[in-house]
C-alpha cells in the first residue's frame, strides 16, 4: 500500500473509544466529548509548535490507551505513520484489538520496561522499536512527570537516535527552579499524591543539562502550562538553527 493510500485508508474521524478504565489523567477524561476534545487540543499544540501534519510520522511513547491518536484522527483525518509504545500492557493490548485494525498506518508496542507506577513486574532497561523506523514528532505528554531521573536517561539516546534530522520532541513534566535533582510525590505541590511515581518533580538545570548531554536542543519552554502544573519542551537536535521561545504562564 502506498503511504498515500495509507492516509486515505484512515479518513475515518471516528475511532472506538477506550473503557473508562483505560483513560488515564483524571475524571475529566470519563466524558467521551472531553476526551477526544483534550486529544484534539493536544494536536493543535503540535501543529503550532512540532509542524504536525498529514504527512507527519509520530511516535507517542506513553500512548496509553491513544488519546493523541484519537485527536489525529479527529482533526486531520489521518496521519502518514504513527507508532505508540507503552509499559501499561492492557492499554497496548486494547489498541492491538480495536483500534489497529482500523488504522493501517498504525502500531502499537508493548514496552517491557521498569515502571514502579505503570509496569512495577517489567524488568528491561533498554527501549527499542521493532524495526528501525524515524519520526517527524515525538510525543511524551506526562510520561516524564512519572518517570526517575535514571530511566529518562536511558530515553534520552534512544529518542534522539529515531528523531528525523527536522523533527522535534514535544513533552511535558515537572521541573522547577532551586529544588531537588528530583522528588518523588513532592508535598504542597499542585495537589496530594498518592502511590508510587505519581508526580516527580524535577531541577530544571539538572533535566535541561541531561538533555545537553544527549545533544538535545531546548527550541522552546512554557511553564506550568498544562495538566496538573507541568510544563512543556520542545526539543529538536543539537546544532540545528532555531528562534529560542521561553513562555512564562
Ligand atoms: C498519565 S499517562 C499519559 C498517557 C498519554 N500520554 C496521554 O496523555 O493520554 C502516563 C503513561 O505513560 C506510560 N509510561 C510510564 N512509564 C513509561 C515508560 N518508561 N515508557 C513508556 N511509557 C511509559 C504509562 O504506562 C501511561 O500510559
Amino acid at each position: 500500500m502506498s503511504e498515500f493510500e495509507n492516509i486515505m485508508s484512515m479518513t475515518e474521524t471516528q475511532l472506538p473509544l477506550p473503557p473508562i478504565e483505560l483513560r488515564w489523567g483524571g475524571p475529566r477524561y470519563r466524558d467521551d466529548g472531553e476526551y477526544i476534545r483534550s486529544g484534539v487540543m493536544n494536536v493543535r499544540r503540535l501543529e503550532a509548535q512540532c509542524e504536525l501534519s498529514k504527512e507527519s510520522r509520530v511516535l507517542d511513547v506513553g500512548c496509553g490507551p491513544g488519546r493523541l491518536l484519537t485527536g489525529i484522527i479527529h482533526h486531520l483525518g489521518g496521519i502518514r505513520r504513527y507508532v505508540g509504545m507503552d509499559v501499561y500492557e492492557p492499554a497496548i493490548e486494547w489498541l492491538q484489538n480495536n483500534v489497529a485494525p482500523e488504522t493501517p498506518s498504525a502500531s502499537f508496542h508493548h514496552l517491557a520496561f521498569h515502571n514502579a507506577r505503570y509496569n512495577p513486574k517489567g524488568s528491561a532497561r533498554t527501549v527499542a522499536l521493532p524495526k528501525p523506523e524515524e519520526f517527524d514528532c515525538i510525543v511524551l505528554f506526562s510520561v516524564f512527570s512519572h518517570m526517575v531521573l535514571n530511566d529518562i536517561g536511558l530515553y534520552l539516546p534512544f529518542l534522539k537516535s529515531v528523531l528525523a534530522p527536522a523533527g522535534k520532541i514535544y513533552l511535558t513534566v515537572f521541573v522547577e527552579d532551586g529544588v531537588e535533582p528530583e522528588t518523588e510525590n513532592p508535598t504542597d505541590y499542585h495537589r496530594d499524591w498518592k502511590g508510587p511515581l505519581h508526580c516527580v518533580r524535577l531541577n530544571r538545570q539538572v533535566f535541561e543539562a541531561l538533555l545537553a548531554e544527549n545533544q538535545l536542543q531546548v527550541e522552546r519552554f512554557e511553564y506550568r502550562h498544562t495538566n496538573d502544573g507541568q510544563s512543556s519542551y520542545v526539543l529538536g537536535h543539537h546544532g540545528k538553527k532555531f528562534t529560542a521561545r521561553v513562555v512564562n504562564s
